[in-house]
């Protein structure tokens, strides 16, 4: 098995003694520098597998020879290591490209942890898929949709389309939880004439039937008890801008039919009173459930729905347009590490095939959620699958069979990289819980200790690793 080389460079000999001692007991091949300038020439001549940089040395420190050798664009993990782990010198580390850093006194574990760490990023090198989407701030803040697959095309130019029409069209949008339809009712707002106007969101659900009458039709003075002055309603208060109307579906039907009839003239009254006030504001509904077969169930009209459905944007499963997981999933990462201040640089290979292949029960919110997590949480500049493992449901009762990455169309091929997939995933774990030890992993597993030998050597796992 190959040998893998470490420099470390430090000022202090205590420290360079410590790492070297543990170096070579763990089988690695070390060199250490007394400065920067040492370092630099080491690095050059040897090209070593993992660096750990003092970050305060004589003649060039740390973070300025990461930056200034470009030892991130080379691939190699470089560990920096502070004095006094304040929090600004750790940002700092890792906005420079380091691969993580540790702080004195050095800890024997923790730096087998972290060696760990960049033996496996090192093993994935070459598969690591880096940000390089740009994608310019301003998107991130305003309501901006985000896709490249043929579905999302379809509707940035519905949405073109619709918010041309003048705000007497109304428009429904369909689509399960969590696919942007809050996302798609803003942008045919701000991309319409009136953008300048209110846009008025209310959630039929989040109120009882009589709240949410008065809500959208407002009050004149002693409609009721209670109502001690007037109170403006939602269709008012839009003017002429936007009123969405979120999980239409769940409508009463004598909401409903109110409504329609709003929708007809584009007039109404306020609740006890008698002026006729026209309606200006578009109305943009939005649910997730089959409307279709509500209607069939005498549950939504039918009148209603044909009103709403004139112009209207179907919004495809995560799952079913797949080209814009990693395109999402890299614009959340960077949405994020804009944040939440982090530099992680991508994804494994492992890990977007995992979130290719992951159904989304909850759609786009759901991914976005997963990235916050994982970035928040990652310790290492790339996000490894296993960091997002936890986070994804279960699948539920009614997909019976796991989903499972198919890598083509040829049997032969898609077989072994599933079993692939399975003797990497599977011996790692045996063998990180045997802590890298060869005969009593192969005990558990029921194997002999010549063939789990033989699929650590195809896997270029070595039992150190796992201590
Ligand atoms: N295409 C997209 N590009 C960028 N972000 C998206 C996209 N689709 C959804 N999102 C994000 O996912 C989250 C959910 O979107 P939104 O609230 O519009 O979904 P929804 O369909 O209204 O969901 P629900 O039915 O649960 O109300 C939001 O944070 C939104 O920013
Ligand atoms: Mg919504």
């Amino acid at each position: 098995m190959r040998k893998y080389s470490i420099l470390v460079a430090d000022d202090d000999e205590k420290i360079l003694f410590a790492f070297q001692e543990l170096l070579k007991k763990d089988g690695f091949k070390c060199f250490i520098a007394y400065d920067g300038l040492e370092a630099k020439i080491l690095i050059e001549k040897h090209k070593p597998d993992i660096i750990f940089l003092d970050i305060r040395m004589p003649k060039e420190d740390g973070i300025s020879l990461l930056r200034s050798m470009h030892l991130k664009d080379e691939g190699i993990p470089v560990i920096i290591m502070t004095g006094h782990g304040t929090m600004q010198t750790a940002i700092k580390a890792i906005q420079e490209g380091a691969f993580d850093y540790i702080t004195k006194p050095i800890d024997v574990n923790k730096i087998r942890t972290i060696i760990r760490k960049a033996l496996l990023a090192i093993n994935q090198k070459g598969i690591i898929l880096t940000t390089n989407t740009s994608f310019n701030t301003e998107i991130l803040e305003s309501y901006e949709l985000i896709g490249q697959s043929a579905e999302m095309q379809e509707v940035f130019k519905l949405i073109g389309s619709i918010s041309t029409t003048p705000n007497s069209t109304p428009a429904l949008i369909i689509g399960e939880s969590g696919t942007g339809k809050e996302l798609v009712a803003r942008a045919i707002h701000n991309n319409g004439e009136h953008s300048a106007e209110p846009f008025i969101a209310i959630n039929c659900t989040a109120f009882p039937e009589t709240l949410l009458e008065s809500e959208l039709f407002g009050y004149e003075k002693g409609a009721f008890t209670g109502a001690t002055d007037r109170k403006l309603g939602k269709f008012e208060l839009s003017k002429s801008g936007t009123i969405f109307l979120d999980e239409i579906g769940n409508l009463s039907l004598n909401l409903q039919q109110k409504l329609l009839r709003v929708i007809q003239y584009r007039r109404f009254e306020r609740i006890g009173g008698n002026e006729i006030i026209p309606i200006l504001a578009r109305f943009v509904a939005a649910t997730n459930v089959d409307i279709t077969s509500e209607v069939r169930a005498g549950r939504f009209r039918e009148d209603l729905f044909y009103r709403l459905n004139v112009a209207s944007v179907n919004l495809t499963p995560l799952r079913e347009r797949k080209d814009d997981i990693p395109l999402l999933a890299n614009y959340f990462l960077y949405k994020y590490n804009n944040r939440l201040k982090k530099a992680i640089r991508g994804f494994s290979e492992e890990t977007i095939e995992l979130l290719l292949n992951y159904p989304f029960p909850g759609n786009v919110r759901e991914l976005e959620n997963i990235i916050e997590r994982a970035v928040m949480l990652s310790k290492s500049d790339i996000i490894f699958a296993d960091a997002l493992n936890e986070y994804l449901t279960p699948m539920n009762s009614k997909s019976k069979l796991p989903q499972i990455p198919i890598k083509n169309n040829n049997f032969a091929d898609s077989r072994n990289h599933i079993l692939e997939i399975f003797e990497k995933e599977f011996l790692s774990n045996m063998l990180y819980k045997n802590k890298g030890n060869i005969s009593h992993t192969a005990n558990e597993c029921g194997m002999t200790r010549q063939n789990l030998i033989r699929l650590m050597k195809k896997h270029k796992f070595d039992s150190k690793f796992f201590k």
